[in-house]
């Protein structure tokens, strides 16, 4: 009798372990417990934008803003400039408050690549557009983007005989995104990824930026 007990107690303890373990990858969190839980918590208090919560994404949003607005510095880049990055700017001693027109909708410029160049690198949009994915890429096209560095709007080719406007000379290659941090941000687990293209795919959208057209939002 105890036996038997113990027994079904040690089954029931297993089951109730493997759901655990089943239920925390089918959510694509491999960072169970008190760390994980600070991040999504931080991140959803930081975001300086309303997001689109369901009871399924609020955990990779929350760690997808945790990565972008505590750790990457995402909209430092793809805001339209550091002069309207704040409406109320650290920099001069206020408290921070980062603009929402401007959030992650690009339009940053960083200029040319070297004397031979006159093609400016412009940082993109990355809020959804009408279709409600960041940038308007799917997942699977951001993995890639992140992971390779390939320019998938192919905005600014390499420069050739025929092609000589709008484009790249070498060394540069017209088919990497230049300046944008890939070589870095492609070491990520594919769950942070997942996280950022989850958050970047709640927040508001924004009008603007190089590749887009004249009405992306509706
Ligand atoms: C140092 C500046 C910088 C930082 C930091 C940065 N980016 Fe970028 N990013 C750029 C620039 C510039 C481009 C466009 C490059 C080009 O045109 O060659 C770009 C392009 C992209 C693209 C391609 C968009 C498209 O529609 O194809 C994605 C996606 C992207 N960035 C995501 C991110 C994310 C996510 C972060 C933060 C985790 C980030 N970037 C941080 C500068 C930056």
């Amino acid at each position: 009798m105890k036996l038997t007990n113990g027994l079904m107690a040690s089954a029931g303890l297993t089951a109730v372990l493997f759901l655990g373990l089943f239920a925390n990858t089918s959510r694509g969190q491999t960072q169970p417990g008190g760390a994980y839980n600070e991040k999504v918590q931080l991140g959803l208090a930081i975001a300086p934008v309303p997001l689109k919560l369901t009871a399924a994404n609020q955990n990779m949003v929350g760690l997808g803003s945790y990565l972008v607005n505590a750790v990457s510095d995402c909209n430092g880049c793809h805001t339209a400039s550091p002069m309207t990055e704040y409406t109320s700017s650290p920099y001069f001693g206020q408290p921070a408050i980062i603009n929402s027109a401007t959030y992650l909708g690009g339009g940053q410029d960083f200029g040319t690549l070297g004397p031979n160049s006159t093609t400016h690198i412009v940082s993109r949009n990355l809020t959804p557009d009408k279709t409600g994915m960041s940038g308007g890429h799917t997942f699977a096209e951001f993995f890639q983007i992140i992971r390779t560095g390939a320019d998938l709007d192919h905005i600014h080719p390499s420069c050739s005989s025929t092609v000589t406007t709008n484009c790249l000379p070498p060394p540069f290659q017209g088919a990497l995104l230049q300046i944008m941090p890939w070589p870095v941000l492609q070491n990520m687990t594919v769950d942070d990824l997942t996280a950022i293209y989850e958050y970047l795919s709640a927040i508001p959208c924004l009008e603007g930026g190089p590749g887009e057209p004249p009405v992306r939002c509706h």
